[in-house]
């Protein structure tokens, strides 16, 4: 096993789930406990409770994913009951606790920074790159192209927690929009690791000549991710001090994509579609 430490916790080993669907219940959480993951990632949590997109909302094809989820989960209420539970299973489990939190404003991210700190959360990770959020019918901005809406977001969390931060990012074709990023970043202190990348935004398949989503457009996410996510880590790891960790998701199925992502320059990867396609237990295909 990798042990690596993260803001001041260590990890058992140096793989996790990412941010997903099956990451948001008690039973969910049980079932991640169960692997040999090094930490947790509960979420993405949003303040109100959210019912998500209309099925089919999931799509797994030949080589990749696409999801329209739109982040369901029960809300700050409903995390209020639970969250502790959690985050103490996770404990008892030897692992580290993230909570993935997403906002539409940024008193939506301090809120949920608060709840973290009421929950006995280790880490936050604050996720800017969900592009699957219809709002009055309209697509979501993505956060994590705004620097100036980055600044504020980051702001309002640290004015709310003292935990670590870290921040989960949309793949970036434009390396000035990168490097916009990780300047950001770097100026903000309390951000210990970035988590590279959320789902490639708006991809759109066809089967029987009907689009696979319910709402067209998705998120690409699985094996065709990964050497666009692998670029990310690459350029994030060659701009960023070495203070802030870079954690690797996209695409990640097997230990030799775990040290494709390690050659790279990530300390700790996650994955999502391969434990949505295969279940919760198919995260010990990265254990060494
Ligand atoms: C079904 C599904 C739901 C997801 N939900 C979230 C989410 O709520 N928050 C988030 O930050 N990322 C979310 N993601 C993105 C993943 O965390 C990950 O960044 C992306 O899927 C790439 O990794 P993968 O190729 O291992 O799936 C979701 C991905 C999938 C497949």
């Amino acid at each position: 096993m990798n042990e690596i430490t993260l803001g001041g916790h260590i990890l058992p080993a140096n793989f996790m789930n990412a941010a997903c669907s099956i990451a948001k219940t008690p039973e969910d959480i049980a079932a991640l406990c169960a692997t040999k993951a090094g930490a947790v990632v509960i979420g993405s949590i949003t303040p109100l409770p959210r019912e998500g997109n209309p099925e089919p909302r999931w799509y797994s094809g030949n080589g990749f994913a696409l999801n329209s989820f739109g982040m369901p989960n029960g809300g700050i209420e409903y995390y209020q009951n639970e969250l502790l539970n959690m985050t103490t299973a996770i404990r008892e489990a030897g692992k580290v606790s993230i909570l993935s939190i997403a906002g539409f404003s940024e008193p939506d991210y301090a809120s949920l920074a608060s709840l973290a700190n009421e929950n006995g959360v280790d880490l936050i990770e604050v996720n800017l790159g969900c592009p699957n959020v219809q709002i009055d019918g309209k697509q979501k901005a993505i956060a994590s192209f705004d620097p100036d809406y980055m600044y504020k977001i980051l702001g309002g969390i640290t004015a709310s927690t003292s935990l670590p931060l870290l921040v989960k990012l949309s793949p970036y074709s434009n390396p000035a929009d990168l490097q916009a990023a990780a300047t950001v970043i770097t100026e903000t202190p309390q951000v210990i690791a970035v988590v590279t990348s959320n789902t490639f935004p708006n991809g759109y398949a066809l089967a029987n000549d009907k689009p696979v989503l319910n709402v067209g457009l998705g998120g690409v996410s699985g094996p065709s991710l990964k050497a666009i996510a692998m670029g990310q880590v690459r350029q994030f790891r060659s701009i960023l001090p070495h203070t802030v960790a870079v954690i690797g998701v996209g695409g990640i199925e097997s230990v030799n994509d775990v040290n494709d992502y390690i050659l790279a320059g990530a300390s700790a990867v996650q994955a999502a579609t391969l434990i949505v396609r295969d279940g919760h237990a198919a995260l010990d295909r990265l254990a060494i």
